[in-house]
């Protein structure tokens, strides 16, 4: 289905964002192999998180869902009963459930088979592979492509020490969850920190994990986890939608409630700001995940250079903030971000192809995109690649574009967003 995008006058109004996506992923999953029932409140409902859902239903654990509330029964780190051997797990479109479910799948003593849609399919596994490998996992590409589906006969584990060439939560996550069932300590490092909501939520569960230096992380085997309630704030990268339409929009004031805050999270903050956008964080709380509500007002913008450790923080907003930079006075230089190309599009290729549509003055690189900014935008016929992030920014670039903005299919924004177009409806224009 299509949906056509015309252009906003100001916008003002009041959204609560959606729960985080990586934190809703990682609260049914270690509730499930913890001890006890887990609440967890304003769970993310995007077919990403269902998929998880879904995976632990069929490995046995009762999980109840009403809209944003879920509540799982823990089975116990050793407790997980597959319905089938080998047990089929469909991940859907969630990379992020491929790679850190595999990490909890490689010791337990059954075989599963993961395998998603066409475009998870095609996402890079091999950087779990190895290092699950290397603690003695059997985990293979049943292709032998190095892409899912992966074939897991779980077994016991060995701790390792193991130095990613990728900064990557997902992986993070994997060897830190084998770790907990390993011989001995784990250890992972990578070459900039990534996010570390498993890291926090594993402590609060009771897991010892410890960080140390040069993005060093090391956990000890644990014999239980014990879940505790999760509240999940709302998602900074959902936010960032509206954080740019906010600033882009001539004449807007939005309030965001609800916003995580994570400072492994929240490079679209610093970005925004040294680009000259009016970002206000009020009402901060500082729980184990923090979050604040944003005020966002619309600001004239400046290129900006955008590389090295910032880039894990903000991974995931590049494609918005690309639009940001379109609209922004100057040049905007991307680099160090070869990871957007295994996302789930090749976001350098497939926002280069929507941003030039419409006008912009776009060069990808190999590991970014080199934007001139400040020339109005057009009105375009974009193909979104049924890439739930790359939809939405065209949504928001198609608010400030002259002329109608129309995506060839906007239902991907299911994904992570699924009240997307009618959030942005409800701001007053
Ligand atoms: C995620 C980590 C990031 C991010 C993805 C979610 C997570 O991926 O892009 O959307 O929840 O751990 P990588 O770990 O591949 O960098």
């Amino acid at each position: 289905m299509s949906m056509m995008i015309e252009k906003a006058s100001a916008l003002h109004g009041t959204l609560s964002i959606p729960g985080d996506k990586s934190i809703s992923h990682r609260a049914v999953m270690f509730s499930s192999i913890a001890e006890g029932t887990t609440h967890i409140s304003n769970f993310l409902t995007g077919a990403d998180c269902l998929s998880t859902i879904s995976c632990f239903r069929r490995l046995g654990v009762s999980i109840t869902q009403d809209g944003s509330d879920v509540t799982v029964t823990g089975r116990g780190m050793h407790g997980l009963v597959p319905e089938s051997s080998p047990v089929l797990l469909d991940t859907g479109n969630s990379g992020t459930t491929t790679r850190i479910l595999s990490g909890i799948l490689a010791p337990q003593p059954f075989v599963s088979v993961l395998s998603g849609d066409e475009s998870v399919n095609r996402r890079p596994m091999k950087r779990i592979m190895e290092p699950l490998s290397l603690m003695g996992a059997r985990i293979r590409s049943i292709n032998g492509n190095g892409y899912a589906p992966l074939e897991i006969t779980g077994g016991p584990l060995h701790g390792i020490t193991y130095h990613a060439k990728v900064a990557s939560a997902q992986v993070k996550s994997a060897v830190l969850l084998a770790g907990l069932y390993a011989d001995g300590s784990t250890t992972f490092t990578e070459p900039a920190k990534s996010r570390d909501h498993t890291e926090r939520m594993l402590t609060a569960f009771g897991a010892k994990v410890v960080s140390g230096e040069g993005n060093a992380v090391t956990v000890t085997p644990a014999e239980d986890l014990y879940g505790a309630d999760v509240v999940v704030p709302g998602d900074i990268s959902s936010a960032a939608y509206f954080i740019a339409a906010g600033l882009l929009v001539p004449g807007s004031e939005v309030l965001l409630k609800n916003v995580g805050i994570n400072p492994t999270r929240d490079g679209i903050l610093r970005v925004a700001r040294t680009m000259g956008g009016d970002v206000e964080e009020v009402n901060v709380v500082n729980a184990p995940e923090p979050y604040c509500d944003l005020i966002v007002r619309s600001s004239s913008l400046h290129g900006t250079v955008i590389e090295g450790d910032l880039i894990p923080t903000l991974i995931d907003e590049l494609p918005v903030i690309a639009v940001m930079a379109a609209m922004a006075e100057g040049t905007t230089v991307i680099r160090d971000a070869a990871e957007l190309k295994v996302k789930e599009s090749n976001r350098i290729d497939t926002m280069t192809e929507g941003l030039r549509a419409m006008g912009c003055d776009i060069t990808p690189t190999d590991d970014g995109m080199i934007i001139s900014g400040g020339k109005p935008l057009q009105g375009a016929k974009i193909r979104t690649f049924e890439d739930h992030r790359v939809a939405m920014s065209f949504a928001i670039a198609g608010l400030v574009a002259d002329g109608e903005t129309v995506l060839d299919d906007e239902r991907c924004v299911r994904i992570s967003y699924p009240a997307f177009f009618e959030d942005l409806q409800s701001l007053e224009r």
